[in-house]
């Protein structure tokens, strides 16, 4: 059943060309983005919406905080993001014009289900679910739904679950984007064929696993890892420090770069390894100079960047990099290293990856 592979993260983390592609599939049969990828009727739910509001739990939740910078800038509407568990015991000021959407793998997370009833309850009636498991119960009660097509997702660090979602909100993104007149046919060619070609990315991500493999006996040792990242990749980097945790057991946190000497700085020194996600991108300039700051503290720095981005190596600063940057899908590319980092970290600490200690795959209890 596993293959060539030691564990099922390592064959799910090398599934997710093929996942993306399945999960693409519809969009690519159909030609394009349109409503009825949603549900029957999905074209009255969506027409008129006037926000967007995401609950989820856990790497779901991050999959949510990175989609809201597509649908902010592609859609131009408002995006909130919330932990499930959170919103559900907020006095929450509910827009009924917004539509709610749940992305849970799994389909069965207390949290997430309990967050869509009291949203429901609060007369959000526009729901939409993404999920891994088809006929699970959020879907069931949710208006529409967009199944990513994963397959089953074994590992309980969730990778190629994580990787469709996003393809899955991207397309949501797109198909809204469309709908409301800011989406032109030369636009919607392009984002079509970047999803095109997002698994041969995600492919040559996955082909730099021996280099990162490299990397993870400088990991082992240690007691903590700081992950950096801007933008749409401030969520990647707390991605990659949730799978370090989770089952590498190393403490990590991440913080969006231009935060650092707002606090966490003072924990920087040559003990700290700093992880980097800096793909060429706009604010590639701003993270060079914030990383700066832990170079000069001492700091050992591991950066994931893009062969295009002129990001050099010098003393104490390690560059692995993608062979170029591919544009708005860039997170779902950088989403493969810090999987395979965490993996391969684990792997030399002889933790179970695939069953880390005190977790379950599905959360079903508060
Ligand atoms: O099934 P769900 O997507 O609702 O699960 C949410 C979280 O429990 C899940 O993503 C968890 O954080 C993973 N173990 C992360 O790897």
């Amino acid at each position: 059943e596993l293959g060539p592979y030691r564990h099922f993260m390592q064959k799910e983390i090398h599934e997710q060309p093929r996942a993306i592609a399945d999960t693409i599939e519809a969009v690519m049969d159909n030609g394009g983005f349109s409503a009825e990828l949603f549900g029957d009727n999905a074209q009255s739910v969506l027409a008129d919406i006037e926000g967007v509001q995401i609950l989820a739990c856990g790497t779901s939740y991050y999959a949510g905080l990175t989609a809201r910078y597509w649908i902010e800038a592609i859609t131009g509407l408002p995006c909130a993001v919330d932990i499930a568990s959170e919103y559900r015991y907020r006095r929450v000021v509910a827009n009924p014009k917004h539509l709610v959407v749940t992305i849970s793998q799994s389909g069965e997370t207390l949290d997430t289900m309990e967050a869509l009833k009291y949203a429901k309850s609060l007369g959000h009636d526009r729901t939409l679910s993404i999920c891994n498991v088809p006929e699970s119960a959020i879907p069931r009660a949710s208006r529409l739904v967009y199944y990513t097509r994963a397959g089953a997702e074994i590992g309980v660090a969730s990778t190629k679950a994580f990787t469709t979602q996003l393809v899955a909100l991207f397309t949501l993104t797109c198909t809204i984007a469309k709908l409301r007149g800011q989406l032109d046919a030369a636009q919607e060619a392009d984002h079509l064929d970047s999803l095109r070609q997002l698994p041969g990315s995600v492919q040559h991500a996955l082909n730099l696993e021996p280099q990162i493999t490299g990397w993870s006996d400088r990991f082992a040792p240690k007691q903590h890892a700081l992950f950096l990242g801007r933008g749409m990749h401030y969520p990647i980097a707390l991605e990659g420090a949730l799978k370090l945790k989770e089952i590498s057991y190393i403490h990590a946190e991440a913080y969006p770069a231009g935060e650092l000497k707002h606090g966490p700085l003072a924990l920087v020194d040559s003990e700290m390894p700093v992880v980097v996600i800096a793909p060429n991108d706009s604010l590639l300039e701003k993270v060079k100079s914030n990383i700066q700051e832990v170079r000069a503290r001492g700091g050992e720095m591991f950066v994931f960047t893009d062969a295009d981005s002129q990001f050099g190596e010098s003393e104490g600063v390690h560059v692995i990099r993608t062979p170029r940057h591919v544009g708005v899908l860039s997170p779902i590319v950088h989403a493969i290293p810090v999987q395979l980092l965490a993996y391969h970290a684990a792997l030399a600490r002889g933790t179970d990856v695939d069953k880390p200690r005190n977790l379950a795959k599905s959360v079903t209890v508060e």
